[in-house]
């Protein structure tokens, strides 16, 4: 078992003792998922009025087709002005349903786990994307069509100095938000979905309401602790709730706000306990995203910087939790399973530079049947090649035939191919 309870749980009989524990899949309420690999969400900017187009199916396909466990999709956003930018993921339509549906059983055909990521961005709408600058949209913009918005926050205070001013939510706009999240995870169920993540995380509204940095309300949604995560709390519960019993939950927390931040550990520990009381089954352990005055320094990015915001909670709260961070290596996932930091090894750009990466740890860890992991299609033809590395061992003598009666020797080995007499 894990450090949680009988909702997150060694899928046992499937494994033997022998297996990495990578590779060895997890049970989470009734979901049984293929091993530990998560491909942590990323979000895409080329959304059609919020959904999805063919870049989709194919990014988030390539991770299913390399053997990925859990396979997220990106932030998706639970109504339209939640966008960061106009090409931002949304689910807020009944077309929406149907446009994930095809990309969620593609990703299930293949084993894998679809799982979404619900979120509102707040105070940091009404952007240009990571190609341009990501600074607000002006006047300029909606010559284009591209029509700026406000964004909503806790307090009226803007993502970055200079930045766009966002308004202030009233207890109303609460409510209403609080109500879009219970519907688009209702939606997200019949997407297809089979895991639901809120995104806490990252400096977007959730996040802003939860550290003070962003959060200077003075009412029930602010001030102490138990004030600023009023707001995460009730949106869990309203999830939970629209989100069926025998179906996972997941939680992205920034653990801090980052080097210099005013939301530290003992607060994500507090926050992580009050999760696990509401039914969330994993903590997925992220840092950063509040921009604030601009001066929290980032953290040093080296492999598994995060990692030990993950063990903390896990060891303190007692609930299941994802590290993620500049994780590449399989010997590197597998002993941060192994020593209790996490439970999941979410990667993002590691997946991005080669999708295959879980078929080439499942090698390197020496599972015993690696092509288990990819399609019957391409398993039979990799196989087929591997027969051809056994058959035809390094040093063997051989011969290629030019014609009829005519062969060359030819040492692989070397990479010569051998010339053929000319007469
Ligand atoms: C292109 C891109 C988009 C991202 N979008 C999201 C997102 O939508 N939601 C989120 O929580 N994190 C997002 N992230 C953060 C990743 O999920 C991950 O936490 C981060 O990249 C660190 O992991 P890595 O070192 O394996 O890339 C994004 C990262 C990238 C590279």
């Amino acid at each position: 078992m894990s450090t949680n309870d009988a909702n997150v749980a060694q899928a046992t009989s499937a494994a033997d003792s022998k297996t990495p524990l990578l590779f060895t899949p997890i049970k989470l309420r009734s979901v049984v998922v293929r091993n530990r690999i998560m491909a942590a969400p990323m979000c895409q900017y080329v959304s059609h009025d919020g959904g999805p187009t063919e870049w989709q199916l194919v990014n988030f396909g390539r991770f299913a087709m390399g053997g990925a466990g859990i396979v997220f999709g990106e932030e998706t956003a639970v109504e339209a002005p939640g966008r960061k930018t106009h090409h931002c993921a949304g689910l807020y339509n009944d077309a929406h349903v149907t446009q994930y549906r095809r990309i969620n059983d593609f990703i299930r055909s293949l084993g894998a786990t679809p799982a979404i990521q619900l979120g509102h961005c707040g105070r940091r709408a009404s952007a240009h994307g990571p190609l341009q600058d990501r600074a607000p949209l002006t006047e300029a913009d909606a010559k284009v069509g591209l029509i700026p918005w406000q964004g909503i926050a806790p307090s009226p205070i803007p993502a970055s100095p200079g930045g766009a001013l966002p308004r202030e939510m009233d207890h109303d706009d609460i409510r209403k938000n609080i109500q879009l999240w219970r519907e688009a995870a209702k939606r997200s169920l019949d997407a297809g979905y089979d895991i639901c993540e809120i995104h806490g995380a990252h400096g977007y509204l959730i996040h802003q309401f939860l550290s003070p940095v962003s959060n200077r309300r003075t009412d029930g949604y602010g001030g102490s602790l138990e004030g600023r995560m009023r707001f995460a709390l009730e949106i869990t519960e309203a999830v939970r709730a629209a989100w069926p019993a025998d179906m996972p939950l997941f939680f992205r927390i920034s653990s801090i706000d980052g080097t210099g931040g005013e939301w530290g550990m003992d607060d994500s520990l507090a926050l992580s306990r009050e999760l696990k009381a509401r039914g969330v089954d994993v903590v997925d352990c992220s840092s950063g995203g509040i921009t604030g005055d601009g001066k929290l320094a980032p953290l040093p990015r080296v492999p598994g910087f995060q990692a030990g915001y993950a063990r903390e909670i896990k060891e303190e709260v007692g609930v299941a939790t994802a590290a993620v961070g500049m994780i590449t290596e399989p010997s590197h996932a597998e002993a941060l399973l192994r020593d209790g930091h996490a439970d999941i090894i979410a990667m993002a750009r590691e997946l991005m530079d080669n999708p295959n990466w879980p078929l080439q740890a499942a090698r390197a860890l020496g599972v015993k049947e690696p092509l288990d992991l990819v399609h019957a299609r391409e398993a039979q033809r990799l196989r087929l090649r591997e027969q051809h590395r056994k058959d035809y061992p390094p040093g063997m003598a051989i011969e290629i035939p030019f014609g009829p009666n005519d062969v060359v020797p030819y040492s692989w080995e070397d990479l010569s191919p051998g010339k053929r007499a000319r007469h």
